[in-house]
């Protein structure tokens, strides 16, 4: 590329330099970008912050290998724009690869500009965006490309649980690259034009025989829906830069500070009658409970992550009277609530995303128990069910719990139950907390009995009907203290706000330690 020389006007080489930079590979390829449905990586910035607020940094970085023609051929600002600005007048820090300059692939000088953003964004507690559209290592460069990727993990790393770290992926993001939006926060993806994978489709087809597509192994709808890498899935950039607009208004911009919250007034319309309905009165008949999330929190302020994984626990964000809250609820709709593998580990992650940016949490409860099987005990639903239990035990952000109907077995303690440090519990009239359900606690319990019995099956019921009288209900707990209060679901927005309001300065420690060792 022809290089600009110092014998114009000093104002006019700058402006020049910055025209040079700002059109990064040049028309053609910015061409080739937009005919395959995406932006470049200006233009995504442009969209994401507030108009004008973007500082770059970094503008005129070139490269500095000289090995396989890259001596002859320089692009200002190398293959990444880096910089600062505003969303919604929040300070956050952003990086976006440009995928017109050598495929956005990562030098040495790529990594440094991503690296010093993420050092300022540490030192001065502000969340980073990483717009990722890249080839991967710049090959013409070697182990030095190899050190700058690790420079970036070790980075992500520190700066976990600091300030919130998103991802959006917006092309390729393949090989050892994956592992930096792998450790941040949230793992955005755009349908048919982003994939990540470790090893890519003729890599696979050589070592297992598959044949596959990008799209199948690591498209937007894979890490949504199989894997979970993925947070959120969005049908097209746009959104996907939204997505994170939408997401950064739950969240605080670090770890000692709190979420924004949102000017709220009460209104006559606290107490929700619409909720007396949603539960069903039969135990085994499934709901949404979206339809409680929903009703419950401020009007369409539900925001929800990981929708299409694991979809028998909901995780999401919400406001209730205008301050950010983090929810976890059984999904009886799906797998009748069961907790599972996926679900652990989704919501394990959840919590404790939350538990980092001090964002109360809010469970509500519909669990049968643990989704019984050899699959899931020898994919380890022992240590994965630990993980959730343990992010809990951890949390010690305002934690409170609604039962809406069952709340079984271990699991009944592993959903934020009081004995592992929930603040407030509150339990639905019609909620069953027991050790099982009541048919297969008298199968065990009765069994000599109802065998011996003249007629099985009526004292079957007989003993099933004695063992619901005893624990279908949620006053054991309660009279224990289990429970704090026994509500109508119709009083659940206006308890909730109470609930978090007296819990707003809350401070618990936990024991002085390294780390914990979490069952990974
Ligand atoms: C240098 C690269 C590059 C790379 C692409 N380019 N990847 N240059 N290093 N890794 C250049 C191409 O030469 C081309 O230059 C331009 O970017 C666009 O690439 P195309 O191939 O024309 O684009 P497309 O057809 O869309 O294909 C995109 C692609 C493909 C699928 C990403 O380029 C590709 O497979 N690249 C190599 C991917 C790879 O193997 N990377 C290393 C992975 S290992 P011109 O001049 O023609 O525009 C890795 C290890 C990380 O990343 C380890 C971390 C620990």
């Amino acid at each position: 590329m022809k290089h600009i020389t110092d014998t114009i006007h000093p104002f006019e080489t700058l402006a020049k330099k910055d025209a040079e930079a700002e059109l990064g590979g040049g028309e053609a390829r910015i061409e080739a970008q937009h005919q395959k449905g995406k932006l470049t990586a200006r233009e995504r910035i442009a969209l994401l912050l507030d108009e004008g607020s973007f500082e770059e940094i970094g503008k005129f970085v070139m490269h500095r290998c000289k090995d396989f023609g890259l001596d002859e051929q320089y692009y200002l600002g190398d293959s990444v724009v880096t910089g600062y600005g505003t969303i919604n007048g929040r300070l956050v820090y952003v990086f976006s690869q440009d995928f017109t300059v050598f495929g956005g692939s990562l030098s040495e000088a790529h990594a440094e500009k991503v690296c010093r953003i993420m050092d300022l964004a540490m030192q001065n507690g502000a969340p980073v965006i990483g717009l990722n559209d890249s080839g991967g290592a710049r090959i013409q460069e070697g182990v030095v490309s190899l050190a700058g990727y690790a420079d970036i993990f070790y980075r992500n790393t520190l700066a976990s649980g600091v300030v919130p770290q998103i991802s959006a992926i917006m092309g390729p993001c393949a090989g050892g690259a994956v592992y930096s939006p792998a450790i941040t926060d949230f793992i955005m993806m755009v349908e048919n034009t982003s994939y990540m994978f470790v090893t890519g489709p003729n890599v696979v087809k050589t070592v297992t025989h598959e044949e596959v597509s990008s799209e199948e192994l690591g498209g937007a709808s894979a890490h949504g829906q199989k894997s979970g890498v993925s947070h959120i899935s969005s049908p097209n950039e746009v959104q996907c830069i939204q997505d994170i607009k939408r997401l950064m208004s739950y969240i605080p911009q670090n770890c000692e500070e709190d979420a924004p919250s949102y000017p709220y007034e009460a209104t006559d319309d606290e107490l929700r009658v619409k909720l007396n309905d949603i539960v069903p009165e039969s135990p085994n008949q499934p709901y949404d409970i979206r339809d409680i999330i929903n009703g419950t929190v401020d009007d369409a302020s539900f925001f929800e992550i990981h929708k299409d994984y694991a979809e028998n626990i909901i995780v999401g964000f919400a406001h209730l009277a205008g301050k950010s809250i983090g929810i976890v609820a059984n999904q009886p709709a799906m797998l009748a609530g069961c907790l599972d593998i996926n679900a652990s580990k989704k919501a394990a992650r959840f919590v404790r995303f939350c538990d980092a940016f001090n964002i109360p949490l809010l469970v509500f409860v519909d669990v049968p128990g643990f989704l019984p099987g050899t699959d899931q005990e020898w994919n380890g639903i022992i240590s994965n069910g630990a993980k959730l239990l343990y992010a809990f035990c951890e949390a010690t952000v305002p934690r409170v719990t609604v039962i809406t109907r069952k709340a079984y077995g271990g699991a009944y303690d592993v959903m934020n139950s009081k004995h592992i440090g929930a603040d407030m519990n509150f339990a639905y009239p019609n909620a069953e907390i027991a050790v099982m359900g009541a048919k297969g606690a008298a199968e065990i319990i009765f069994r000599k009995e109802i065998q011996e019995a003249s007629d099985p099956e009526a004292k079957l019921k007989e003993k099933e009907d004695d063992y619901n009288l005893k624990f279908a209900n949620p006053y054991r707990a309660a009279h224990r203290g289990y429970i704090d209060e026994v509500i109508k679901p119709e009083e659940t927005r206006i308890k909730l706000i109470r609930a978090f309001k007296m819990l707003e300065n809350k401070v618990a420690k936990l024991p002085k330690k390294k780390h914990g060792n979490l069952p990974l």
